[in-house]
């Protein structure tokens, strides 16, 4: 065979051999709440790793930290879904219908209705002062959320090679230490969002559960104190950035296998008390 046709034939092989690895590890992750903070950066980190990233969002228009993210990266893909409306989670479930996701990242939450440093904020979710309204928000944000879209995106994840399901909890789901404050108080603050991310790690432990043998990793974070965009100014000790320790859980979530399933951890992959 001539030489150049043998150069040709291998140029081939070896564009064919690219195609079909570029498929293998075509990796997808959907994140919920990812116009800002710690979703926001999970975005950026996977989208930087060359992942396909759906983004999705609540917001009437299109945030701008999300258009210019796929202006940068093409494999990002921004959806609108609100973790509390069944219509829009079903909507993007018909969409996505077939597409494997590797990673269903539920990430949205609902933390407080004031700022962190705002004087007299968030009385609302204090004992003697508590809105019993607002709960249903939180336990619709934080808890029927993530199950309804684990609910709608599960043929999804078994479709897919890395299988997980990722819940960003919180060290205020704990219950088995003295809840911490971040202002220092001695008093318990944040009833709601403490007793809904309680709630969201029991709903994940039983869907890690019901999904082991599908060969489904679930597993919930608490992230540590990480500095997003809506703590205002407060400063309280061993804040870490969004790119520190979003790296930190991505790390984590790369080296899990479904031994890892129904834990709660810290973002190093270290076991968190409940
Ligand atoms: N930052 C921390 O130190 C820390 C510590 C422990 C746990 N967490 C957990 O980490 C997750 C992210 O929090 P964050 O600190 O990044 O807070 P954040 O900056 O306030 O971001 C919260 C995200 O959730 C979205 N969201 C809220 N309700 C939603 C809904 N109904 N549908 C869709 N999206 C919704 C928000 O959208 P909008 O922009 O439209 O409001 C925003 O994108 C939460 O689950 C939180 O509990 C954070």
């Amino acid at each position: 065979m001539q030489l150049w046709i043998k150069s040709h034939l291998i140029l081939v092989l070896a564009v064919a051999i690219g195609m079909i690895f570029a498929e293998v590890t075509a990796e997808t992750v959907l994140i919920t709440g990812s116009n800002q903070g710690i979703g926001f950066e999970f975005a950026k980190q996977y989208a930087a790793n060359g992942w396909t990233v759906i983004a999705t969002h609540r917001r009437l228009t299109t945030p701008d930290s999300l258009i210019s993210l796929a202006a940068t990266y093409p494999k990002v893909r921004i959806e609108r879904m609100d973790v509390t409306d069944a219509e829009q989670i079903e909507a993007l479930g018909a969409k996505l219908k077939g597409m494997p996701i590797d990673i269903l990242l539920n990430n949205a939450g609902l933390v407080r209705t004031d700022p962190l440093d705002k004087p007299g904020g968030n009385t609302n979710q204090l004992f003697g002062t508590l809105d019993y309204q607002l709960l249903d928000d939180f336990i619709h944000t934080n808890v029927a959320g993530p199950l309804k879209i684990t609910e709608t995106f599960i043929e999804n994840v078994k479709a897919s090679r890395q299988k997980k399901i990722v819940a960003i909890s919180s060290a205020a789901g704990s219950v088995s230490v003295p809840p911490f404050m971040p202002n220092g108080s001695p008093i318990p603050d944040h009833y709601w969002y403490r007793i809904s991310k309680a709630a969201l790690n029991s709903a994940m432990r039983l869907i890690s559960a019901q999904f082991k043998d599908d060969g489904i990793t679930v597993v919930m974070f608490h992230p540590g104190g990480v500095r997003v965009e809506s703590f205002g100014n407060l400063e309280m000790p061993g804040l870490e950035s969004p790119e520190e320790a979003i790296g930190k859980m991505i790390r984590t979530i790369d080296g899990l296998n479904l031994q890892d399933t129904g834990r709660f951890m810290d973002s190093d992959g270290k076991d968190h008390p409940w």
